[in-house]
């Protein structure tokens, strides 16, 4: 049960949240699904992507990386341009505004201070604002116009993880609808695909000994390691990296592959780890050159593929889904590399130190 604030048989909240990831995407679509099948949304979210010329999506973490795939959604399906800020930065170096500016808060809490900060500073400006939460009672709901509910359940974890599936789907269900509204004509059925990746998140979180084996071989005594990827795969390797540090301490960069010989690269010794996600059909094959040019350093690589893109050679073939959504499985993998290398490190998982789960201190 999604609800539950107890860990039940599991060792930590992180693994039951991964867990319950497939139940999230399920809830999320009944709540977001009006008899007829089509998308419910509340009528004054649907005119406030109507009236804007620009989204501005503010954010802090795990939030911001799921920002990240919103815009994508929102600028490749809505046809309306889209910035992401994290929320300390553009709370004290705010950007040149559009002329009819939304505001979206990403927030699992909804607590948090860097991003009252922008909310309270952009309502004294007159600018709509909605804040996408797992908590609907918290401080950035009540004080944003509109809210959209996450459904999550209560997430205990420090590092978050079925949060940014549901600020994922939840982005996605409100890109559509934005774009059914304004008249655009899309073949994608958020709904119907969001099904899907239900069940493939289930067929990742039922082979957990093989990431688990995956985290031993990879980071059991590095001092650090490497995400790639390109296009909406490099948004994953950032949530990737902070996932690992976060609990396990490696130092852990995410990074776009192209930018590897501009600088990283020279950080690549024998037995470094370099993990990469391949799931976009247009950057397959540079982002495999990459891979190469890493291993040919010495790098002890790992590639995670999706299906119909794989390599013999590669660690890791996720289940299919629609190639705007494979975020919401790549993750997947991610979450457990990062919980069973905590373990295999002996971290404390769900407390991690000088961390806390929400920051309400700008
Ligand atoms: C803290 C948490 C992160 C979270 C971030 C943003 O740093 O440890 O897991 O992503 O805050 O929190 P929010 O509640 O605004 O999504």
């Amino acid at each position: 049960d999604a609800s539950d604030t107890e860990k039940g048989t599991y060792p930590h909240f992180m693994l039951k949240e991964i867990d319950e990831q497939p139940f999230v995407i399920r809830k999320i679509i009944q709540e977001y699904q009006a008899e007829d099948d089509s998308i419910k949304l509340n009528e004054d979210v649907r005119k406030a992507m109507q009236k804007t010329d620009r989204v501005y999506i503010i954010a802090a973490g795990t939030s911001y990386h799921a920002g990240l795939v919103g815009k994508q959604f929102i600028e490749k399906l809505a046809n309306i341009p889209v910035e992401v800020h994290i929320a300390s930065e553009f709370s004290y170096n705010m950007p040149l505004l559009s002329e009819k500016p939304l505001f979206i808060f990403i927030s699992q809490s909804g607590e948090t201070a860097d991003s009252r900060s922008v909310l309270v500073q952009t309502k004294a400006l007159g600018h709509p604002a909605l804040t996408i939460t797992n908590v609907p009672g918290s401080t950035l709901s009540r004080e944003a116009d509109y809210t959209l509910h996450l459904h999550a359940g209560p997430e205990i974890a420090v590092a978050s993880t079925k949060a940014y599936t549901a600020q994922i789907a939840v982005l996605a269900i409100l890109a559509v609808d934005t774009a059914r509204v304004k008249g655009l004509d899309l073949s994608f059925d958020p709904l119907q695909e969001l099904g899907i990746v239900a069940s493939a998140m289930e067929t990742l979180t039922d082979q957990k000994e093989e990431f688990d084996r995956l985290a031993k071989e990879m980071f059991e005594t590095t001092r650090n390691a490497f995400f790639i990827g390109r296009g909406v795969d490099y948004y994953v390797v950032q949530e990737a990296s902070l996932k690992l540090k976060e609990i396990s301490y490696i130092q852990a960069e995410g990074f776009a592959g192209g930018e590897l010989k501009h600088g990283t690269i020279a950080l690549i010794e024998e037995g470094t780890p370099v993990i990469a996600i391949a799931t976009q059909e247009n950057v397959n094959l540079s982002i495999r050159g990459n891979v190469q040019e890493v291993a040919a350093r010495g790098a002890n690589t790992c590639t995670v593929s999706m299906k119909g893109l794989e390599k013999d050679s590669d660690s890791f073939v996720l289940p299919q889904v629609h190639e705007l959504l494979t975020p919401l499985v790549s993750v997947i993998p991610m979450q457990l590399l990062a919980y069973y290398a905590a373990l295999h490190r002996d971290c404390d998982v769900d407390k991690p130190r000088n961390l806390a789960k929400s920051v309400t201190v700008e």
